[in-house]
């Protein structure tokens, strides 16, 4: 990625909102296929897109208030696993309930930064390496890093030889937590970086939202319409979001990006950005990921877990396990065809 203006104007910083990108620093691509802006000219996309409504559907995940219980800065992990997500409800065609990832999973593992923030392209690149990411319902999200203290936050048990900081259950009074080691998940295929609003557009028009950093600043008051500012030091990123599409009105196109501070603020969470000269700083670094393989299936844990590694077992009492090994074979993820390798498909779209 690009130096952003943070960078080369560090003691411009504004004061009152507090930066949760706290790395600046290039963390690498894996890019295999084609970046869609080398197949798709900005002039041939539409005037108006977005997956929050495509032909009437949304293919949108929910949106997050990253600040409740506690405050948390965690909108690098909010902003890139909803990306993620909807990439793979996009892949999903939208078939029932939309997955949504753990993002206290991030948190617990300090993949790409913590409550205290990080980055983007660095929760992407660490969290390939990671593995699986698992679905919501495996670690609900508690706003707090094993650094962060604030409200109950000290009181969060971070110790991994307890119980699975990825995916558990606390299944009865007085027995603890248990690791669940078989859950649906996703992995991540490749990843890199965009800029520039006409390559940002044909990332989002083939393959889903992305992640990118703003000045939050200046939208802490927003209440609503396309915002619009030009001011040089509010270029500096401080905080990271998810764009899910563009429209367009009197005064040409404009963002609409998804937020993480709840429904309550803005336009039910979202914000409209005015396009084409980089506004908050937002076109100057995006990141993406693509799936690689996604649960569509469970491997069907016991209540308790035990026939999943239930932590209470280092035991091995299980002879379920066994017989697991033959369930498994059967507990396969759904393999992400990405557009840039069915440009038919892409292209179609385009009328
Ligand atoms: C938002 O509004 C509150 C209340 O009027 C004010 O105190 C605060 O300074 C405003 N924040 C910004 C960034 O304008
Ligand atoms: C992740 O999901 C895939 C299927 O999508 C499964 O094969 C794999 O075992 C799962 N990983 C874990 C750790 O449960």
């Amino acid at each position: 990625m690009k130096f952003t203006l943070s960078l080369l104007l560090p003691g411009l910083a504004a004061a009152a909102y507090r930066s949760e990108i706290i790395d600046h620093t290039d963390h690498g691509e894996e890019v295999l296929s084609a970046r869609p802006h080398e197949y798709l000219a900005a002039d041939d996309l539409p005037d108006a897109f977005t997956w929050g409504n495509k032909d009437g559907v949304s293919y949108l995940t929910r949106s997050v208030n990253q600040h409740i219980p506690q405050y948390c800065g965690s909108c690098w992990a909010q902003g890139s696993m909803s990306a993620l997500a909807d990439r793979v409800n996009i892949a999903r065609e939208n078939a029932g309930v939309p997955y949504t990832l753990s993002v206290q999973y991030i948190l617990n593992h300090q993949i790409g930064g913590s409550c205290y923030g990080g980055s983007a392209s660095g929760t992407y690149a660490a969290a390939k390496k990671a593995g699986p990411i698992p679905y919501e319902s495996c670690f609900s999200y508690l706003a707090c890093s094993s650094d962060s203290s604030e409200g109950f936050c000290d009181s969060v048990e971070f110790d991994e030889s307890k119980a699975s900081q990825t995916c558990r259950t606390c299944s009865t009074f007085g027995e603890g937590c248990t690791n669940i080691d078989k859950f649906p998940n996703v992995t991540i295929g490749e990843y890199g970086t965009v800029s520039g609003a006409d390559n940002v557009k044909a990332e989002i028009f083939a393959r889903g939202p992305v992640a990118c950093g703003i000045n939050a600043e200046p939208l802490l008051n927003y209440t609503g319409g396309v915002f619009e500012d030009d001011k040089l030091a509010d270029k500096m990123t401080n905080h990271i979001i998810s764009v899910v599409g563009w429209g367009s009105d009197a005064d040409g196109q404009y963002w609409i990006v998804r937020n993480s501070w709840g429904e309550y603020w803005g336009e039910m969470g979202y914000f409209r950005l005015r396009m084409g000269d980089n506004q908050l700083g937002m076109e100057d670094g995006c990141s993406w990921a693509t799936p690689d393989v996604f649960s569509e299936d469970n491997f069907p844990c016991f209540e308790g877990g035990e026939n999943c590694g239930g932590s209470h077992s280092d035991d091995d009492t299980y002879s379920a396990r066994e017989e697991e090994a033959s369930i498994l074979s059967g507990y396969r993820g759904v393999e992400y065809v990405d557009p840039s390798n069915n440009l038919e498909e892409v292209y179609a779209r385009l009328n």
